[in-house]
């Protein structure tokens, strides 16, 4: 939800400014611009759409060479993603220029109050405000750090500013509340991004911004405080991951090479957690087995796709644990007045670390003092920050909108999670807990087979091409499994997509069938529970209707032969692990049925990676 970039050093501020937000493009994609300080002078440009608009425009009116500079790309919020609306955003003098992250809650009223006083914006964004209280306010306070100190103290909502001014050529200052930002340390040169992606290519060394803290950064230093100036403790980390996990390595999106990389992100999430001597260990568990002891409910909160894997979360958790369990979209957690306290668990799943429904919901949780324990794919992210424990889903980088690594690492964090509480609350032997390792750790080598036989799915979705409509059908932990097909096919395919528990479709979905809709069926393994055999029974209902059927069942299961149209096999696997295999067709099969269409796969319309606002 919009890319941030600032730097200043000895190289080409433009082409490091650009350089990051062509990694931060992800996070949106509406339009993108840039600011640039030299001889006093603030030189910018900006552009609606793609990042490729912005460098088609910087040919056209090159920019002079600078060497400290800002740049922003947008997810738009307050006004359309038009030219005048992207950012950055400067003061009417031109002094300062500002780039945005987040919703400036009481912009409307600062508006008015700017406007009274004979300010003429020209935007309709709420960021524009803050150029102009600069404005005021360095007439005031001629040190950019402080005058940006007290404008952050008259703002309320979600925001990350980053700031230049004309005046003070060798300085960016950023601020942050609730939206992300992180430091770059350099040696000569500073950096200040979204995220580490943003300065991946020039250090690893990065610092961590607390909640409603200050960072001015010049060729030689970074300074952190307070919004009233006083000097901030700031925390140190170095990226295990480099520029090359950051870029597409010759393939043509990011979401191929990230689909391919998930029997690595599967193994890497299991990797270490598991000692010689059987026990499992979570080295981010900062609660005490006595803490988790008194744990009697857990609730699991998340978004989109984290919240299918809190789905799964809970059958595991429910069968391995006996704890009681409930998933729940982040955003309508906390206005339903939730009864929580001490013992239980509250667990935040994201990818990102950042989405804005997910942090305001632990916090939420926090203050009516439930434990909070988050699976997070992003080291030093505000949600692990601000959680109790951490369980880190070691996944790599994920860029492409639509989640698939970043998935089956937190289905996998799940499982970690749910077997540390057995062990913890004895209701698993040592050995039961360490054969369902040896089975989860078998998984890559499933995924891995599931993507060499990828040809068959691609050529699946280029036949179905033309359908406005694909149903997805699952069971147990199989329902899941469909939901994430259809947000997949959704997300990248703009066509109508939807996934159903396949129990529940007598009770009314059934209506939708008819003749040729393509329906995909997640058939459970055979086990004593007759979930296989019920949906076995659910796949000939819905072809006696005129269906189209894409049965996605085990090896060796050969009662659904007569009732697929189209049969795809998958590992055999326990039930529960069955996620970790049957969502990889379905990823492949929305990211060719979107190239069939010729959509963007990376960047699909309207989306933004991650959701850092309400
Ligand atoms: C996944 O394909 C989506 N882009 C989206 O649903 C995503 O999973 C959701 O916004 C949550 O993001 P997070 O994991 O970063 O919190």
């Amino acid at each position: 939800m919009c890319g941030i970039v600032g730097y200043v050093g000895q190289r080409s501020a433009l082409d490091v400014v650009m350089g990051g937000l062509r990694r931060l493009e992800y996070r949106g994609y509406d339009s993108g611009g840039v600011a640039l300080v030299v001889d006093g002078t603030i030189h910018s440009a900006k552009k609606a759409g793609k990042l490729l608009n912005l460098d088609a425009e910087l040919a056209e009116n090159p920019l002079p060479v600078a060497h400290t500079g800002i740049g922003h790309t947008r997810w738009a919020t307050h006004g359309a993603p038009n030219d005048v609306n992207a950012h950055p955003h400067l003061d009417e003098t031109g002094r300062v220029a500002v780039v945005h992250n987040g919703i400036i809650e009481n912009f409307a009223v600062l508006r008015t109050e700017l406007e009274r006083a004979g300010h003429d914006l020209l935007s309709e964004t709420d960021t524009e405000v803050v150029a102009h209280l600069l404005h005021d306010e360095l007439a005031r306070t001629p040190d950019l750090s402080d005058a940006v100190r007290a404008v952050c103290r008259r703002l309320e909502g979600a925001f990350t500013l980053v700031i230049c001014d004309a005046e003070q050529p060798d300085v960016v200052v950023g601020a942050r509340r609730n939206s992300p930002l992180v430091v770059g340390r350099g040696d000569g040169e500073n950096f200040l991004g979204s995220d580490v992606a943003a300065f991946i290519e020039h250090t690893r060394d990065a610092v961590e911004l607390g909640q409603d803290q200050v960072v001015t950064i010049t060729p030689d230093a970074i300074v952190v405080t307070d919004f009233f100036g006083a000097p901030a403790e700031t925390t140190e980390y170095h990226v295990d991951w480099d520029v090359s996990a950051a870029e597409k390595g010759g393939y043509e999106w990011f979401m191929l090479k990230e689909m391919d990389e998930q029997p690595q992100a599967v193994a890497d999430t299991l990797l270490g957690r598991h000692s010689p001597g059987g026990q499992l260990q979570l080295d981010e568990m900062r609660l005490s087995d006595d803490e988790l002891r008194e744990v009697d409910r857990i609730v699991i909160i998340a978004c989109g796709t984290a919240s299918y894997a809190g789905l799964v979360a809970k059958y595991a958790i429910e069968h391995w644990t006996r704890i009681p369990c409930e998933v729940e979209l982040a955003s309508e957690f906390r206005y339903r007045d939730p009864i929580l306290d001490k013992s239980t668990l509250v667990v935040a799943i994201s990818q990102s670390g950042e989405t804005m429904d997910t942090l305001m919901a632990i916090r939420y949780a926090r203050q009516q003092r439930a434990r909070v324990l988050s699976i997070c794919n992003t080291n030093g992210s505000t949600i692990p920050r601000e959680s109790d424990a951490v369980i880190y889903t070691h996944a790599g980088p994920e860029v492409a909108v639509a989640s698939t690594k970043g998935f089956l690492s937190q289905v996998v964090a799940c499982y970690l999670l749910a077997l540390y509480l057995a062990q913890v609350k004895g209701t698993k032997y040592g050995d039961e807990i360490d054969d369902i390792l040896a089975e989860i750790a078998a998984v890559p080598a499933g995924i891995q087979r599931l993507l060499d036989e990828g040809d068959q799915v691609r050529k699946l979705a280029s036949d179905l091409s033309g359908a406005r409509s694909i149903l997805f059908l699952g069971r147990h932990v199989g329902y899941p499994v469909a939901l994430e097909g259809a947000l997949k096919l959704k997300e990248l395919a703009y066509i109508h997509a939807e996934g159903f528990a396949a129990g529940e479709l007598k009770h009314g979905p059934i209506a939708l069938v008819e003749e040729g809709l393509p329906v995909f069926v997640v058939v459970p393994p055979k086990g004593r529970d007759q979930l296989q055999e019920k949906t076995v029974s659910s796949i000939q209902e819905i072809r006696a209707r005129g269906a189209r059927t894409i049965v996605l069942a085990e090896d060796g299961d050969d009662d659904v032969i007569p009732y697929a149209d189209h049969l795809i096999r998958l590992p055999k696997v326990p039930t529960l692990l069955q996620p970790l295999v049957a969502t990889v067709p379905l990823q492949i099969f929305a990211t060719e049925f979107a190239h069939q269409l010729g959509h963007d796969v990376d960047q699909p319309r309207n989306l933004a990676k991650s959701v850092t606002v309400e």
